[in-house]
């Protein structure tokens, strides 16, 4: 079976020059094995966060991917709290299975105010292309010490991250056969990590939305329904209250809908999405939505599926792809006892073989949680289980 379809679009942007740069166009979910798409679009630099035509970047894009002996080298950021020892746990699994992958492991110390470990992560992902990822924590709460995931989306000018939250039918949820794609925003909107203090006790905080930014992630979100067969596509936004940011991302996303019309597209407000996706999470397909508004509704559904252990997400840019877990939680407080769940970490991984066209190890992880989650029931006491994070790691070992 085919996991991986290649798009080319031909653009219909007025501002922007868009050609295809793309190698891959990876898919994945939870369980099932789906092809994906991604897309790449190039545009003229008229932000910060559209790097792609600095001759930085360019001087990356020309590199080629490592790829030693057959082997794919992949960056791999352990991140804190639960990432080390799932990282770990990822990394035998795969020698002794075979999985043709080198990791390059790059620790970054979240006390550390300086950003040198995370550029030397930054400079492996150019070097690399594809990135397996926990979560990387900014403790200080000085002003100063930017968040180094969102400098890592930024800098690698990550637009997009993509989450198939599908319900697992072996796990016990408040819903059960929940089936939703969120195309989240990654690199505008609420995390601008803009802010000062105009005058003492009056703080301003910017969100920074760009029209090109927002005509790609669009673009991005109809050519995925379009490739996965979803019907419909929500975005959700505030633009009742903040009418010229969230205006311009809605009038964005209707514009774009109407150069596909074999894609229901409609809208929603933030607040309403939350209460209807509480109570009728199934009336969803693909959600289209801004940066804080994407995670604020992955960690909802989440909880609706108990996905917080079980669900992963993608990140893409033009060149890059970054694989975690979709509610990037670092899970410190469990961190060393045995007892994290490890298949959102795990799905993360196998997100990643199929974006690497590594289909068959990519299936065999697949089929493994599959068997561990659905049918053997091996769970974690997060989804009310008792099994520690070797014992789901032993059975996935064992089926794969
Ligand atoms: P957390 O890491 O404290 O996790 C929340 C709860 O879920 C904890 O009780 C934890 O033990 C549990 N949990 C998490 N992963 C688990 C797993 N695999 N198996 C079993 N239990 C698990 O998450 P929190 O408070 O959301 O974030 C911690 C840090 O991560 C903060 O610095 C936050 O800013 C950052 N962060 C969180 C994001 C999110 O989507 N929740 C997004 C970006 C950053």
């Amino acid at each position: 079976m085919a996991f991986f379809s290649r798009l080319i679009l031909s653009s219909k942007l007025s501002s922007s020059r868009f050609h295809r740069l793309g190698e891959n166009l990876a898919s994945v979910g939870p369980r099932a094995n789906q092809s994906l798409l991604s897309q790449s679009a190039s545009y003229q630099q008229s932000t910060r966060n559209i790097s792609s035509s600095s001759v930085e970047d360019e001087f990356f894009r020309s590199l080629p991917r490592a790829k030693y002996g057959g082997r794919h080298t992949v960056t791999l950021l352990p991140g804190l709290g639960i990432g080390p020892e799932l990282s770990q746990s990822v990394k035998q699994l795969f020698r002794v299975k075979g999985v043709p992958i080198i990791f390059e492991e790059v620790t970054i110390n979240p006390a550390a105010e300086g950003m040198e470990e995370m550029n030397n992560a930054i400079t492996s992902i150019r070097r690399n292309g594809v990135c397996l990822k926990g979560n990387v924590e900014t403790r200080s709460l000085n002003p100063a010490v930017i968040s180094r995931n969102v400098t890592l989306r930024n800098t690698l000018d990550l637009f997009v991250s993509t989450y198939h939250c599908l319900s697992y039918p072996g796990v016990k949820a408040r819903h059960q056969d929940v089936n939703v794609v969120i195309v989240r925003q990654n690199t505008d909107g609420e995390y601008a990590m803009k802010e000062h203090e105009a005058i003492p006790g009056v703080v301003e905080c910017l969100k920074v939305m760009t029209k090109p930014n927002a005509e790609r992630l669009a673009r991005f979100a109809f050519e995925y329904a379009k490739a996965r067969r979803r019907k419909k596509i929500t975005t959700v936004h505030k633009a009742n209250i903040m009418k010229v940011s969230d205006g311009m991302f809605l009038e964005v996303a209707r514009e774009m809908a109407k150069q596909y019309p074999d894609v229901e597209h409609d809208d929603m407000i933030i607040d309403n999405c939350c209460m209807q996706l509480v109570s009728n999470p199934h009336q969803f397909d693909v959600i289209l939505t801004t940066n804080l508004y994407g995670s604020i509704i992955v960690n909802l559904i989440a909880g609706l599926i108990q996905g917080q252990g079980l669900l992963s997400g993608q990140n893409y840019s033009e060149q890059y792809a970054v694989f975690e877990t979709a509610t990037r939680n670092t899970g410190t407080d469990i961190a060393g006892k045995n007892i994290a769940n490890p298949i959102a970490f795990l799905s993360a991984s196998a997100d990643m073989l199929y974006f690497l066209k590594l289909q068959e190890h990519a299936n065999r992880l697949r089929k493994a949680i599959n068997q561990v989650i659905n049918v053997d029931k091996i769970h974690t006491r997060d989804i009310r289980g008792e099994a520690a994070t070797s014992d789901v790691f032993s059975k996935i070992y064992e089926y794969m």
